[in-house]
């Protein structure tokens, strides 16, 4: 199979789709290669480190799209690339379709067949080409919450470790998920004082027995949350329930309670987000205040840390990328159910109800299409 990816041209975003390690793995396997000229540039892999593997270094956007039957990516395609999309092409990567219908639209109408990393999902229900997104987020969540607690940028002065004859700064963490338990292990690396909060027992159980003894649970209820917030420096939003938006369990007349110069950051965002005053931010401009307590609300953590990133997604994406390759589309989806979950747009039909419930257009049984 030939397989082209393109240099991502959204507004910040230095990710790529492929790591040379799964060009090595690719060629390996007989496939060819297409890198468009600098792709990698941002998340440290150079053209040189592609050709050392055996891609085919391409100077255009026009020419990786046009060559490849599968291209592999990190974000939905933009509207500069949707007259360049095959019928028939194979395109793996993030749509999240449910929240742009032009997006979904323009996918119908180009014919192709578009698989979704988000919707991936494994027998246990959980979403393998997610969590590592997640995982990035948690631990960052942490990073950037000790830097914004910097009295410079007006937090409130703390040190998350605190130093002999001074005690720690005091984490608080919302939701005991794939972000929480990352957070925590952060949080405690550091030294700080957390506390965890979820309504899951099982999770709170698992964090219970993973985490050294200054991270402690609580079930998550509104009188434990009022009760912590007061005396928490670092608050980390990481709820999530499925298909659904994210509770708001800090509310505006809350942040009175809190100390000035606290910080929040509200990781669940991309969900409508767990505080009530909960804006999204960009990278640019990541933080605002209101009532004195920082917020923290970028919608696209791992994108700050593309290294990491990369690695880490395509660490998951790329025994997927073999299997389409290898099989093709159809075969590699019959054969993985995992897989089959992903495909949301085949050949102008809508395959996934998620899709077709938020925009009213008619819904396709997946194996219709197989
Ligand atoms: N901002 C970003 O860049 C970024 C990056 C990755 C993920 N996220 C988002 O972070 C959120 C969390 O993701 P995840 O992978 O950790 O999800 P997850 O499903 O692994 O964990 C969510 C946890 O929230 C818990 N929960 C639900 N209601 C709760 C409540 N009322 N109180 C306390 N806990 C509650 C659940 O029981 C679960 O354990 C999602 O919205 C995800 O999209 C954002």
């Amino acid at each position: 199979m030939k397989i082209g990816v393109p240099k991502e041209i959204k507004n910040n975003e230095s990710r790529v789709g492929m790591t040379p390690a799964g060009v090595f793995e690719l060629t390996k396997n007989k496939h060819i290669v297409f890198i468009q000229s600098s792709a990698g540039e941002g998340s440290g892999f150079f053209d040189e480190d592609y050709l050392n593997v055996g891609a085919i270094i391409l100077q255009t956007i026009e020419e990786v799209y046009m060559l490849s039957d599968m291209i592999v990516k990190v974000k939905e395609p933009v509207a500069e690339e949707y007259p360049l999309i095959k019928p028939n092409q194979v395109l793996f990567t993030y749509f999240h379709f449910a929240s742009s219908e032009e997006l979904t639209f323009a996918m119908l109408k180009s014919d192709a067949i578009c698989i979704a990393y988000e919707t991936v999902e494994d027998k246990d229900g959980s979403l393998p080409l997610l969590t590592p997104m997640s995982e990035v987020a948690g631990r960052m969540a942490i990073q950037q919450g000790a830097k914004y607690l910097e009295k410079p940028i007006k937090g409130r002065g703390v040190l998350l470790g605190g130093v002999p004859g001074v005690p720690p700064g005091r984490v608080l963490i919302l939701g005991a998920g794939v972000v929480g338990v990352q957070a925590a292990k952060m949080a405690a690396g550091l030294g700080a004082h957390v506390t965890v909060l979820d309504t899951n027992m099982k999770r709170l159980r698992y964090v219970n027995d993973v985490m050294p003894p200054h991270v402690v649970t609580e079930f998550s209820s509104e009188y434990n949350i009022r009760k912590h917030i007061k005396d928490h420096d670092l608050i980390v939003g990481g709820v999530l329930i499925k298909g659904s938006k994210a509770p708001k369990l800090i509310t505006r007349e809350m942040l009175k309670e809190m100390r000035p110069g606290t910080v929040i950051v509200d990781v669940a965002v991309d969900q409508g987000g767990c505080f009530e005053t909960t804006v999204p931010t960009t990278h640019e401009d990541p933080t605002y205040i209101i009532d004195d307590v920082i917020h923290y609300c970028v919608a696209n953590m791992p994108g700050a840390v593309p290294y990491t990133s990369t690695l880490a997604l395509t660490n998951a994406t790329l025994p997927y990328a073999l299997q389409l390759a290898n099989k093709g589309w159809k075969q590699a989806c019959k054969d993985n159910e995992e897989l089959r979950l992903g495909l949301n747009v085949v050949e102008g039909k809508v395959v996934y109800k998620g899709v077709s419930d938020a925009f009213g257009l008619p819904y396709n049984d997946v194996n219709e299409v197989l």
